[in-house]
């Protein structure tokens, strides 16, 4: 082991050699130490890390993952993993983010840098220990110490580095469905937004919209006008964003598959030859990302669809979801084949069963790829959680070869640590089930605090039927996410804001109103999030450390001026809240009609009808919301309007930029500083405005303490 200090808070310790994953790139001075900081290394049965937990410790982190935002008394398998059935047992989903934090007598964080397999008992088979396990001895553990949780993160977060940024009109209202099979049904899905007022930014092309599922191809029989087809889309005020897959079709004629094998950018087998598995073309081959060239050559690809007016794209299947290989079709097929006309008792059947259940994705298979990195051949098993992550690297590096200065939405399922430099996620095949919006706010301050910051999930389900209830309240929590698309699966009720009843329709379309409205802060505050290396959505415990807020997982505060309570319980006109001091309530039904209410510290159960959002501003505390639009694009923030709960003095910074470029990086952008006083009888404002500001007009309304409104304008 070798450690190396980074900075007076982390400490990095080497074991063997690990692989290099970019992600850290800070190497910091070694310095000499006989044990890691608080663990207890163990190297009986396997590699493993053990830490005594005080019976206080929250455990929080791991990003995208099953259970609560306290990730104690669960057992967690870092190895992405194509994994529709989102059900409490599960141990891997699509990301694998190895960041914790320890919230207890010690506090401190732990990311271990490590690609394969690695396993974190959280006081599952013993109460009180942590154990983290590793297959092997070749990885970097970073221990990062602060004061407490939330400057933790914030530290880890400046050490992994700069999030992604996509373009504004990304931050709009987003509409798939695997699949809107043609041109057709594509234009009246959009032609429904219009005429029903519901704004909309971007429309998904699902699998359907390729030539027999292959990348970079487009059925022309269903878009036989794909380039105008765009340009219509784009008049009409709709972008449209292609799914791209990890796999590559194996078929003569195919240009990707031909320049693949013929450069050998492909991931080989154990006998070295182009490792073949079935996805959903059939059998296909597999670009090797982790091997700079094929990275390169395949992220160039997206020039294809890039140079004809596509300005965003999601990357699917790159755990690498594999449904079978050869050998394991053969296999199930001979167990087939030996059960044939025999009686089966119950294991043998069982054990029939299994053959095919676990013929997808199997380790077996995933052993036996091989990547080329920098000429060294590198089993994939070893390596494994680096694939996604290096697919959306490589079309993050080959569109911004394409548009220049020009910022793109890219999105990616599988995922590790780091990869939030190159583009978002969204969490994969959830389902329309109550659990799963809870499991989805619980998820989103988890994935922040592991630098993902473009985030969210399938809006209203995946897999199985909504109804219409599921969707509002569904909505009326991702209202709040970055990323804020309704998807679902091809077999289930259509989902779409105007697919069920009037009513709904018109509640719907207050909702995602309103999400336009709040642009202006949900821009300002995932803008700040990136430049200071913070959250987006933050654990309540975060801001307030009082017992109970070191309970609440149901409530989430969004930027730094609001916390939301979002209902997720079937029939229900209401819930508990708690309210760690005096806030202000908006239940925002129509986001023009503004009733606020101050409520105080403590429990309560509030109603919260079907058509409302609650909202709550906290004290000495600014939320600015600006006007609808049908989409981005079109919407004037000249004029703002600035709500504001003030006891004594409230701050608030609003930034804001062109939304399309880079320049930012440049420091081309504005920050507008709102300063509000509270004197005898009146306020004192004050407004700071930068130099590239468009904003002309603020609109005040100010509560004080005991629910007093005062209204005042003021010109820029
Ligand atoms: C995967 C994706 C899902 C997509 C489907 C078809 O299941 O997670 O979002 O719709 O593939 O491409």
């Amino acid at each position: 082991m070798k450690a190396f200090v980074l900075d007076e808070n982390i400490t990095k310790y080497t074991f063997g050699k690990p692989f290099d994953t970019e992600t850290v790139f800070l190497k910091g001075t070694e310095i000499t130490r006989e044990n890691i900081e608080f663990f207890k290394i163990n190297k009986e049965e396997k590699f493993n890390l053990t830490y005594n937990m005080d019976i206080s410790q929250i455990v929080f982190g791991l990003g995208e993952n099953q259970r609560g935002i306290n990730k104690r008394g669960g057992i967690y398998e870092s190895f992405c993993k194509d994994e529709p059935n989102h059900t409490p047992n599960k141990k891997s989903l699509y990301g694998a983010h190895n960041f914790i934090v320890l919230d207890g007598n010690e506090k401190f964080g732990v990311f271990v840098d490590f690609p394969g397999k690695v396993v974190f008992d959280v006081g599952f088979s013993n109460n009180n220990e942590l154990k983290i396990s590793l297959g092997e001895e070749n990885f970097d553990i970073y221990i990062i110490n602060g004061k407490n949780a939330r400057s933790i993160v914030r530290k880890f977060l400046s050490l992994i580095g700069e999030s992604y940024v996509p373009p504004k009109w990304a931050f709009g209202y987003q509409q798939s469905r695997w699949s809107y099979k043609n041109e057709n049904t594509v234009l009246n899905i959009a032609d429904s937004f219009i005429k029903n007022d519901i704004p909309c930014d971007a429309i998904y092309l699902d699998i359907d919209y390729m030539d027999k599922f292959k990348d970079f191809t487009i059925d022309s029989d269903n878009f036989p006008y794909f380039e105008s087809f765009i340009k219509r889309m784009k008049n009409k005020g709709f972008r449209l964003v292609p799914i791209i897959d990890a796999g590559v079709k194996i078929e003569k004629g195919y240009n990707v598959y031909e320049e693949g094998v013929e450069k050998g950018y492909f991931c080989t087998d154990t006998e070295g030859k182009n490792f073949t598995a079935a996805v959903w073309p059939g059998l296909c081959h597999f670009p090797d990302f982790l091997n700079k060239e094929a990275r390169r050559w395949f992220g160039l690809k997206y020039k294809i669809l890039a140079n004809i007016g596509i300005e965003g794209f999601w990357n699917d299947m790159n755990e690498p979801a594999l449904f079978y290989t050869k050998r394991g079709l053969k296999e199930a097929l001979n167990e087939v084949k030996e059960c044939e006309g025999k009686n089966l008792d119950v294991y043998s059947f069982f054990n029939l069963r299994s053959k095919f259940s676990n013929i997808s994705s199997a380790d077996e298979d995933y052993k036996s790829i091989y990547h080329n990195v920098d000429g060294n051949k590198v089993n994939h098993y070893k390596v494994h959680n680096m694939y996604g992550y290096n697919m959306l690297k490589s079309a993050s590096e080959g569109l911004k070869e394409v548009y220049n200065n020009k910022r793109f939405l890219l999105f990616s399922r599988a995922s590790y640590i780091g990869m939030h430099k190159y583009g978002g996620i969204w969490t994969g095949d959830n389902h329309s089930w109550w659990e799963h919006i809870l499991l989805n706010i619980k998820m989103m301050a988890s994935l922040n605090m592991c630098g993902f910051l473009y985030i969210g999930a399938d809006t209203g389900g995946f897999s199985t039927d909504a109804n219409s209830q599921l969707v509002i309240r569904w909505t009326q929590f991702s209202i709040f996410t970055p990323l804020f698309r309704n998807h679902s699966s091809m077999g289930t009720r259509n989902q779409e804001p105007f697919s069920f009843d009037d009513k709904t329709t018109d509640v719907l379309r207050n909702v995602i109103k309103f999400r336009y409205a709040l642009i202006p802060y949900i821009y300002s505050e995932y803008m700040k999030a990136v430049i200071n290396n913070d959250m987006y959505f933050i654990p309540i415990c975060f801001e307030y450390d009082d017992k109970t807020s070191r309970r609440i997982e149901n409530q989430l505060l969004v930027g730094g001026s609001i916390m939301i309570a979002p209902v997720y319980e079937e029939n229900s006109a209401g819930r508990y809240v708690y309210c760690p001091e005096d806030m202000l309530l908006w239940k925002v039904s129509d986001f023009k009609n503004r009733k606020f209410n101050v409520v105080k510290k403590g429990h309560m159960y509030l109603d919260v009808e079907l058509d409302e959002i609650p909202i709550f501003i906290r004290k000495d505390n600014i939320l600015v919301i600006g006007n609808t639009a049908s989409n981005v694009d079109s919407l004037d923030n000249r004029e703002l309007n600035v709500i504001a709960f003030v006891e004594n003095k409230a701050e608030y910074i609003y930034y804001d930029d062109d939304g399309i470029s880079f320049d930012y990086k440049k420091g081309n952008y504005s920050k507008i500083t709102i300063k509000i006083e509270k004197t005898k009888n009146d306020y004192n404002i004050d407004v700071k405005n930068s130099k590239n500001s468009f904003l002309n007009k603020l609109n005040f309304e100010i509560v004080d303490q005991e629910g007093t409104l005062s209204k005042k304008t003021i010109y820029i």
